[in-house]
């Protein structure tokens, strides 16, 4: 058996395989398939201080390869989570990872404020997701307000901090890099890129959010080729994810430069898709002779 462990902004990961927020809920859901101890880490369902109920139905939509959603960050809010959630997941022996999202830059302060006095692992600071009206991918378009954000939350956060950035921008490498400077630990990419779908009968947008976010196996050379491009472009560990569905996508992506693997859509269609990630990811270390998966990390040789 080859080590799998990988270590991202000084957190340990058993393995590199980590499920994607809003993929996974707080995990309770998977619990009867196999145990959570099983994954690296889970990125919980994005998060804010306050309950929010989400974006009107229908906020799912089916694509060629993947899927859009408009969830609009629907979640219970931190106290019903630190009431309800952690305790168990804290159980679970796996790295737990709180995604943190908010309207104002107030919002996700008082939240890294309020999280950092808990047994969370690290938190994923959301800055892109697209289905919200205010915050969200707001904060992440461009290298001025991600750069503000991260300082600000930077000041109240006391665990290690994670960018997640969006593919929705022209020049993701400056926005990693904007977002290193100002102190994050880590970035994780994609998050979903902005999409839509129309019924040709009612001619309405099939999401009541009129676009929506996509991820699926067809993003993946996307996010293959923004990994690699800022993984060459910054210090600090990069966290990949963006349609990853099988142990050869994650191989590939953390031959692009990520230290460890995301995995959100698969889900969806496969709930045993992370496990039979790490099992293969296994399987072909081993019959490479690759004794650490780490080793394996930025090893694509560019033509
Ligand atoms: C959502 O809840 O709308 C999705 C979260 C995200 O894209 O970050």
């Amino acid at each position: 058996m080859s080590n799998l462990q990988v270590n991202v902004a000084g957190v340990a990961f058993k393995n590199p395989v980590i499920t994607a927020s809003g993929c996974y809920g707080f995990g309770r859901d998977y619990e009867d398939m196999y145990p959570l101890s099983r994954l690296g880490g889970v990125s919980l369902k994005g998060m804010t201080y306050a309950e929010r109920l989400g974006n009107p139905p229908p906020r799912i939509a089916e694509t060629p390869s993947g899927m859009l959603n408009s969830v609009g960050l629907q979640n219970p809010g931190v106290e019903h989570f630190l009431a309800e959630d952690l305790p168990y997941l804290e159980k679970q022996d796996t790295v737990l990872i709180a995604n943190i999202a908010g309207s104002t830059v107030e919002d996700y302060c008082r939240l890294a404020e309020r999280l950092s006095e808990t047994s969370i692992d690290m938190m994923e600071l959301n800055i892109s997701c697209p289905n919200v009206k205010e915050g969200g991918v707001a904060f992440g378009t461009s290298c001025q307000s991600a750069e503000s954000i991260v300082r600000q939350v930077r000041k109240y956060c006391k665990k290690p901090l994670m960018v997640k950035l969006s593919p929705n921008v022209t020049d993701i490498v400056s926005i990693a890099q904007a977002v290193e400077a100002q102190g994050a630990d880590a970035v994780s990419l994609i998050n979903t890129l902005l999409g839509m779908r129309i019924d040709i009968e009612s001619r309405r947008p099939i999401l009541r959010n009129n676009v929506g976010g996509l991820s699926g196996p067809a993003v993946f050379p996307v996010a293959v080729r923004m990994v690699w491009q800022v993984a060459n472009n910054v210090k600090i560990p990069v966290v990949g994810m963006g349609g990853i569905e099988k142990w050869q996508d994650a191989i590939e992506m953390m031959m692009a430069g990520a230290s460890a693997i995301q995995m959100g859509a698969a889900l969806f269609y496969d709930p045993m898709a992370p496990i039979k990630v790490i099992e293969g990811m296994d399987q072909w270390l081993d019959s490479h002779g690759v004794k650490n998966v780490a080793d394996i990390v930025g090893t694509v040789r560019p033509w």
